[in-house]
């Protein structure tokens, strides 16, 4: 599967900057999954889905898992399941139409199906997304640009718009892309029975990045370090804070920053699983004891994260919010983990044949970021 774009181009010109429409974007598009298979999953405990049914101008929402009963109604509706990826392997798989952008900014594939007129109503979403028309046709209608100010309809869980400005209405057909910054209202209603890809990506929060960067920053600094004002121009008012003062004091704490010896919050931040990551002692004992003879397969778990940064002559290895330092010998076999999310043949055999490769796979087993067969 390949998608027809020129990336540089949409790298430069519409990445979190605007709206483009890549009409049959995956030829021949076979969807991964039918409205069959997503109810079936919408009906599991652990599977986060939700049903919105459309009134005139007012929208319901109800949580999953549901029940056969629930996916009859009178009134339009979609069905949106959350991490379709996590469960299954070929929608996994659809990520890698958008492995031009780094798989740490990806956050998950949600799946609709929606009837006739169904529609989750005007919104705006935080982040970018790559909208995969699947079976049927969806028409989408663009808006303005949203903040956190914009007005909502008062069903908070929804997050509808209160007024939508359409500037823009384009109908998909199969493999035909929409692709979403964030923060663009937009409003898709299906027409007839429709099933839409949506690949969602994330980003931390500027106020989580600063927290986690100003912890790893104080375990380092001296407290012995102060402010220093070499160069001072003489006081004219007594008690003023000039506005030189405060930069110089800005830059003091740039060179902190700039000087610091690890710079391993960011990875360890983006790495975090989003769900309580479980280590089975007993499959972690087990596949440490295979890890010492012949392997036939290693794959990353599905929602597992993991990471790298190559610093100095070593690699850094981030995996579930965890960070460890390897030897540059390990990267062929990260790459090929972090891009195919799974190790087989020759990739795997070298890998086995290299003690720092298989320090870093017991080390991702402790983690529960692998499985080994
Ligand atoms: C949908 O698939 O119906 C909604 C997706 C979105 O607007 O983000
Ligand atoms: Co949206």
């Amino acid at each position: 599967m390949k998608l027809e774009l020129d990336t540089d181009k949409f790298l430069k010109q519409y990445w979190q900057q605007k709206p483009l429409l890549i009409r049959n974007a995956v030829p021949n598009f076979v969807p991964p999954i039918d409205a069959n298979e997503l109810a079936g999953l919408a009906m599991e405990d652990e599977i986060e889905s939700r049903i919105i049914e459309t009134h005139t101008d007012n929208w319901s929402l109800q949580h999953g898992p549901f029940k056969e009963a629930d996916f009859s109604r009178d009134l339009p509706w979609t069905l949106l399941v959350q991490s379709v990826d996590l469960y299954v392997q070929e929608v996994a798989e659809l990520l890698q139409l958008v492995a031009f952008i780094p798989n740490w900014r990806v956050d998950d594939v949600m799946v609709s199906y929606a009837v006739n007129g169904g529609s989750v109503g005007p919104h705006y979403d935080n982040y970018d997304v790559f909208l995969l028309q699947g079976e049927g046709t969806r028409q989408w209608r663009l808006g303005q640009t949203c903040d956190s100010s914009s007005a909502l309809l008062p069903n908070d869980d929804l997050r509808i718009l209160d007024h939508f400005d359409c500037y823009e209405e384009y109908t998909l057909g199969p493999g035909d892309i929409l692709y979403m910054p964030p923060g663009v209202a937009h409003w898709g209603i299906a027409q007839g029975e429709c099933t839409t890809f949506s690949l969602g990506f994330r980003a931390p929060r500027v106020n989580d990045m600063l927290s986690r960067q100003v912890d790893e920053l104080l375990e380092q600094i001296d407290p012995e370090d102060f402010y220093t004002d070499v160069g001072l121009s003489p006081a004219q008012r007594a008690g003023e804070i000039r506005d030189e003062d405060l930069q110089r004091a800005t830059r003091v704490l740039q060179a902190a920053i700039e000087h610091s010896a690890s710079q391993r919050w960011f990875g360890e931040l983006l790495t975090e699983p989003g769900y309580t990551n479980e280590v089975i002692e007993e499959e972690v004992a087990q596949g440490l004891e295979l890890l010492k003879g012949e392997l036939s397969l290693v794959t990353l778990l599905p929602g597992s994260k993991l990471a790298w940064r190559e610093c100095g002559g070593h690699i850094e290895v981030y995996a579930n919010g965890d960070a460890m330092d390897y030897p540059a010998s390990v990267l062929p076999m990260l790459v090929r983990l972090c891009g195919e999310h799974a190790l087989y043949g020759s990739a795997l055999a070298q890998a086995s044949a290299n003690d720092a490769c298989l320090d870093l796979l017991a080390h991702l087993l402790n983690l529960s970021c692998i499985a080994i067969e």
